[in-house]
């Protein structure tokens, strides 16, 4: 639909030309100086000694002089001038114009100066006698757009501009309102979409607009719909699958218990299944816990959570289980923090990262945990950082490490390695929690991650 924001265009581009066009037209009439008057102030001395003048040359050197001099006088003054004679007639024998002859005798009659005007051009008479009983009448028209130009001062010239400045602006401002105001909801609306509301619409936000500006919007909405309904079965349908999965696997854990007892001796075949069952357990808790942060349907707890008791905590536990390993884990700056959250969540986030530090750790090193405030006031964070001294992440890697299942050069080790949903449940938490995540390389060797969170105030 080409129609409307192209015919609106037009349109209002065409109108604003013809307001300008308008208001400058109107300061003229208002500030311009009656023709009558002008044509008054004109030439009115001027008049009767050109008269003499030419009547004189008349006199001197004949009529055909004195169309000489009366077109030299038109050349400089662009008034045409005719010499009449006291009978009207033209001394240089030409016709005389009804007008300028009308003109003419009203001025012999009254011996004053004569005029009539009828917007295009003014014709003024002035009659002189010459020696007490000659008497001639030089009859003179002027265009009035002319003495227009000459007469209007520098006030009315600076109205007209500021007429047509004002009356632009105002259309322009029209325009680009006009323009600018749906691009505005439309980019509010992307912005809220990119951010993860995929709920957002349009809708009736554009108003009663019909033209493209509210097709985009109908598409936008369109698209935004078709989005929200894959993602939302995507989703959906991990977390159905998960779910699913439960119930065999339960069944397979009944069914090893009664093998269990009638293997005898061998049990390590069933060992190791029952190890793998674990797994596979943890693995479709982690999806679900995945598929519930993702789905939006997870609201976690707002209560106050004390989070220095709660890192406190993960060290002392990670502590124990890395003695036995022969690393330590250690606590190397804490304050004390409240934040507002779900306890559990925020837990089960620090847990797994000291965890994966920790994994990470070389022997005979340490996993050092840091809490502490961000000093931005208004809106006060906390940093929680995590730092080992193993190998790093290569920096290629970095962005990559949040995603689901990614580990670093797809090593997939049977028993060390994880299933690579951690920092993914992670990243998901805390941005729940509306904090950040930060994995960056120590200039000295391994891996700090730096969990950000609100502070409550
Ligand atoms: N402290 C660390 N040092 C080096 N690499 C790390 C560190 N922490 C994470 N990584 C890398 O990031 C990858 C992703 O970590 P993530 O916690 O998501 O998965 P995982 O630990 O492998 O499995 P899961 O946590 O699901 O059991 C890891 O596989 C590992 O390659
Ligand atoms: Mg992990």
């Amino acid at each position: 639909m080409m129609r409307g924001v192209f015919a609106r265009i037009l349109l209002w581009f065409w109108l604003s030309l013809v307001l300008v066009a308008l208001a400058l037209e109107l300061t003229i009439a208002a500030t311009s100086t009656p023709v009558e008057i002008r044509v008054q102030r004109f030439s009115d001395g001027a008049l009767g000694s050109r008269a003499r003048e030419a009547v004189a040359i008349l006199d001197r050197d004949g009529p055909p002089k004195v169309a000489r001099f009366l077109e030299e006088l038109e050349r400089t003054t662009r008034m045409h001038a005719v010499l009449l004679d006291a009978d009207g007639h033209d001394v240089a024998g030409h016709p005389v114009p009804r007008k300028a002859a009308a003109v003419a005798a009203r001025a012999l009659a009254t011996g004053e100066t004569e005029m009539d005007t009828d917007g295009q051009a003014a014709v003024k008479a002035r009659a002189v006698t010459i020696g007490g009983e000659r008497r001639y009448v030089l009859v003179a028209t002027l265009p009035v757009g002319l003495m227009r130009l000459v007469h209007d001062g520098p006030t009315a010239q600076a109205l007209r501009l500021l007429a047509v400045l004002v009356t632009a602006a105002a259309a322009c401002y029209g325009l680009a309102r006009y323009v600018t105001r749906p691009l505005a909801v439309l980019r509010s609306t992307t912005h809220t979409l990119a951010r993860g509301d995929l709920s957002v619409r349009v809708g009736s936000t554009m108003g009663r607009r019909t033209d493209e500006f509210a097709e985009l919007g109908r598409d936008f909405d369109r698209m935004a719909e078709r989005l929200e309904t894959l993602v939302t079965a995507e989703r959906r349908l991990l977390r159905d699958i998960s779910h699913e999965l439960r119930s065999p696997l339960a069944r397979l854990n009944v069914a090893l218990g009664v093998a269990r007892q009638h293997a005898g001796d061998d049990q390590a075949v069933l060992d190791r299944i029952e190890r793998e069952a674990d797994r596979l357990n943890t693995l479709i808790g982690q999806l679900l816990m995945l598929a519930r942060l993702e789905s939006g349907t997870l609201t976690p707890e707002r209560v106050v959570v004390d989070l220095e008791a709660i890192v406190r905590d993960v060290a002392e536990d990670a502590a124990f289980e890395a003695q036995g390993r022969g690393r330590r884990v250690q606590i190397v700056e804490t304050c004390p923090e409240l934040v507002l959250g779900d306890a559990e969540l925020l837990r089960s986030a620090v847990e797994n990262v000291v965890r994966n530090a920790l994994r990470h750790a070389p022997e005979a090193t340490s996993v050092e945990i840091g809490l502490r405030r961000e000093g931005r006031r208004g809106s006060p964070r906390v940093r929680i950082a995590v730092r080992d001294h193993g190998s790093g992440v290569p920096e290629a890697a970095l962005p990559h490490i949040f995603q689901p299942f990614y580990r670093v050069g797809d090593a997939r080790p049977r028993n060390s390695g994880g299933i690579g949903l951690g920092l993914t449940i992670v990243d998901r938490t805390i941005r729940l929690h509306g904090g950040t995540v930060r994995a960056a390389n120590a200039a000295d060797g391994g891996l700090v991650v730096e969990l950000t969170l609100p502070a409550a105030a």
